[in-house]
């Protein structure tokens, strides 16, 4: 039984930690969070008897592994503490907030052997696994252009929609919708362009590129329209990616996990909404790596790569340039 210290008390605390929870090899130790009461409440909620408000006190527990869901800015530094405390850590989404973070972390996590796995879930998810193998086995011609648009709704009072706290909207969102899991079936990104606006919260405290546009050119020389941004008109929908091959096309319709294979055949519809979820699946796959006996598919080495592809869009959005990004 993994016993798991959790940092931070809000939303993907709670469904991670319950995720670890329903592995069935893991017991919550403890929760912490600035606000106590926070703390407390997440704590009661996943059977943990211990809660804080300084994170540093899980230390004194000697946990197996930390949970960190914190928002971006805040995170670095409650990661390198846990490279220093636990043998692994599970954290939120994107890896740090700038390249050089990230790297500063891969390091110090390698030279302390500490297991450390990004929060990039669809990598878990049956649709994409099943998308990947697909495109994989050449059945759809070669991938040409892959297309997303990911609007979420982000309260203007939450971290999300600030600068400083969340890093950027290219990196909190558009990393994990879809920059993260595209990349993983077509591979290496070879260069970067976007343009960005920033038309409804204009203050300079939120995210600077509030609506955005990326192109991204893949080493086959297929490209990635990736749309995505703060603003959702009510009832739009909200995730949609598409994959359009030389014989086929796919449609994936992440929030209904759905797959749709486009084919001279005809349309095939493929639901996956009754397995596992991804979260619960990648919580599996951390705890059996805790134990060396998996590999994580999101390690600092490549999530390290979301960072600098977020990186790119933004000065390739301020500049109106095309980025080259380092092999
Ligand atoms: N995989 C996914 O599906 C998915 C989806 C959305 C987000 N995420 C990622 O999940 C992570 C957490 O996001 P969330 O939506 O759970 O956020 P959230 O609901 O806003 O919760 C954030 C938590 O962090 C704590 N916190 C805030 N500022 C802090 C600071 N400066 N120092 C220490 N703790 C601080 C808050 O504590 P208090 O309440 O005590 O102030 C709160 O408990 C992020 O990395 C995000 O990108 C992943």
């Amino acid at each position: 039984m993994k016993r798991i210290g959790i940092v931070g008390a809000g939303r993907m605390a709670f469904a991670r930690g319950k995720a670890l929870l329903d592995t069935g090899e893991a017991e919550i130790i403890a929760v912490a969070s600035r606000n106590i009461e926070h703390a407390r409440r997440l704590a009661r909620k996943l059977g943990a008897q211990e809660a804080f408000d300084d994170y540093r006190r899980i230390g004194s527990l000697k946990p197996d592994a930390l949970l960190i869901e914190v928002p971006h800015g805040a995170q670095t530094e409650i990661v390198k503490w846990g490279i220093d405390v636990a043998p692994g850590i599970l954290v939120g989404a994107a890896l740090a907030v700038n390249l050089r973070e990230a790297e500063e972390i891969e390091k110090r996590a390698e030279e302390k052997g500490c297991l450390i796995e990004a929060g990039y879930d669809a990598r878990y998810s049956a649709v994409w696994e099943k998308a990947k193998d697909i495109l994989e086995s050449g059945v759809l011609g070669e991938p040409v252009l892959v297309q997303s648009l990911a609007l979420f709704p982000a309260s203007p009072s939450s971290w999300y929609y600030k600068e400083k706290e969340s890093g950027g909207m290219p990196l909190t969102h558009m990393t994990y919708c879809f920059i993260n899991p595209v990349r993983w079936v077509l591979g290496s990104v070879v260069d970067v362009s976007a343009s960005a606006n920033q038309l409804l919260m204009r203050g300079k405290e939120f995210v600077e590129q509030e609506m955005c546009a990326a192109i991204l050119r893949f080493q086959n020389d297929s490209l990635y329209s990736a749309v995505a941004g703060y603003i959702r008109p009510p009832g739009f929908p909200n995730l949609e990616v598409r994959f359009i091959c030389t014989e086929g096309g796919l449609e994936i319709l992440p929030s209904r996990r759905i797959l749709k294979i486009y084919r001279d055949t005809g349309v095939e519809e493929i639901d996956f909404s009754s397995h596992p979820s991804s979260l619960l699946r990648q919580a599996e796959k951390f705890i059996d790596a805790l134990d060396g006996k998996a590999a994580c598919l999101n390690p600092p080495s490549d999530a390290k790569i979301d960072v600098a592809i977020s990186e790119a869009i933004v000065k390739a959005a301020k500049n109106r340039i095309v980025v080259r990004l380092q092999r």
